[in-house]
């Protein structure tokens, strides 16, 4: 492999991660742009490498660290993240720099060990612990469930910028590196997507941990993360972002997820966006056919309610709804008001057990479930109509 360059993001810290242009399913997630798994080599007295990279793209990241140093010139490794998409080559590269240290937080030693079954000779952190490297010093701090139990962020305070993982980050593949080089319309898209897909289910913890770091008066002026650009001149507006998502305040928005076999549920989902929209809500119509759940997901973070509408398949809800919802389910959304309709020929179990989920998932139900034998009378697509409008209504005293 030719050699790859590494990029300044500042003084004495440098981008030696890798581009991944073709990824598009992370772990049931539609990465339509691809992603980035950044790593981050400080130059310090001691040098010290901040996360790894996916197992496959090692050779990218020793050629970027090549570009600067001899590798085996690294003398600590620190791993703020478990997830192999961050660790993967981490086995790998211990080999190779032999570096004096490699740390992670208590939960981090834990979890690598659990992944590699091998002898890591990991050194576990404290929250809280400043590891000097010479000329400066890095402080470590955990964020445990933002994402995972061992989550933890590095604070460089001479350079004024934190290592925050996969908080802050995003799936987007691009040679720039910076949030000012790249439009604000796609950064908050992919953005809102991110935290959507991996962060919802801990977004009280996110919230808490984004006020525990904010409490400690760090200056910080670069957040650079494991995934997507590095923020700079957009760093307050991402951090804002991450305030609000956290709440999971709804908006006037009404989502109608469904599939359809013969147009009968798909009908029935249009004259329910109708009634919504006549009654003064934005309403999507989100077609499973052509929608992938990570995107529902999306809109989810913003939405003030959810329709789900299933035909009955072989006795059973059909299989991309019950798909949907047991992601969306995992997702743990919040704030929601909901309805249930459906189609069907005989037993009529899809819409039912639609509902069953919706039920689970603590969503406020505003009527009973509209169902349709067949094909949908005007009748029928009356009281659809009447649940768009009954859905709009709800949204909107919670909103107003
Ligand atoms: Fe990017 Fe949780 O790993």
């Amino acid at each position: 492999m030719s050699k790859l360059k590494a990029v300044k993001i500042t003084e004495d810290v440098y981008w030696v991660g890798a581009i991944d242009w073709d990824i598009r399913d992370f772990h049931g997630y539609l990465t339509s742009r691809g992603t980035t798994y950044n790593a981050y080599l400080v130059m310090g007295e001691k040098i010290t490498l901040v996360d790894c990279v996916k197992k496959e793209f090692k050779d990218v990241l020793i050629s970027r660290i090549s570009s600067l140093i001899d590798p085996e010139k690294i003398d600590y490794i620190v791993s703020n993240h478990a997830e192999m998409d961050h660790s993967g080559c981490l086995p790998e590269m211990i080999k190779l720099c032999k570096p004096e240290k490699v740390f992670a937080s208590k939960m981090g030693v834990k979890a690598l060990n659990e992944h590699f079954h091998i002898d890591l000779g990991l050194t576990e952190v404290k929250n809280g612990e400043v590891l000097n490297i010479g000329n400066m010093n890095l402080n470590f701090i955990e964020t445990r469930m933002l994402h995972w139990p061992d989550s933890m962020v590095t604070y460089l305070a001479e350079r004024k910028i934190l290592f925050s993982q996969d908080a802050f980050g995003m799936h987007l593949a691009s040679n720039e590196r910076f949030d000012n080089q790249l439009e604000t319309g796609i950064l908050e898209y992919e953005g809102a997507k991110y935290f959507a897909n991996i962060l919802l289910p801990y977004s009280m913890q996110v919230g808490k941990s984004i006020e525990g770091i904010l409490a400690l008066n760090l200056d910080i002026e670069i957040i650079a993360p494991d995934h997507g650009p590095v923020w700079t001149e957009k760093r307050d507006w991402i951090i804002n972002l991450y305030n609000k998502w956290a709440k999971q305040e709804p908006t006037k928005k009404l989502l109608v997820v469904y599939d359809t076999m013969w147009k009968s549920t798909e009908k029935m989902a249009r004259a329910i966006s109708d009634g919504a929209v006549s009654n003064g809500v934005n309403c999507k119509v989100m077609p499973l056919t052509s929608v992938h759940r990570s995107d529902i997901a999306t809109e989810i973070l913003t939405a003030g309610g959810l329709a789900v509408g299933s035909p009955t398949l072989n006795r059973n809800i059909y299989p991309t709804v019950i798909d949907a919802l047991t992601y969306l389910k995992g997702l743990q959304p919040k704030n929601l008001v909901g309805g249930v309709f459906g189609s069907y020929g005989w037993s009529g179990e899809g819409d039912k057990q639609a509902r069953a989920i919706l039920e689970d998932m603590k969503i406020e139900l505003v009527d009973e479930n509209v169902r349709c034998k067949y094909v949908p009378s005007h009748e029928v697509l009356s009281q659809c109509s009447d649940l768009g409008a009954k859905l709009a209504q709800r949204i909107k005293e919670i909103c107003e």
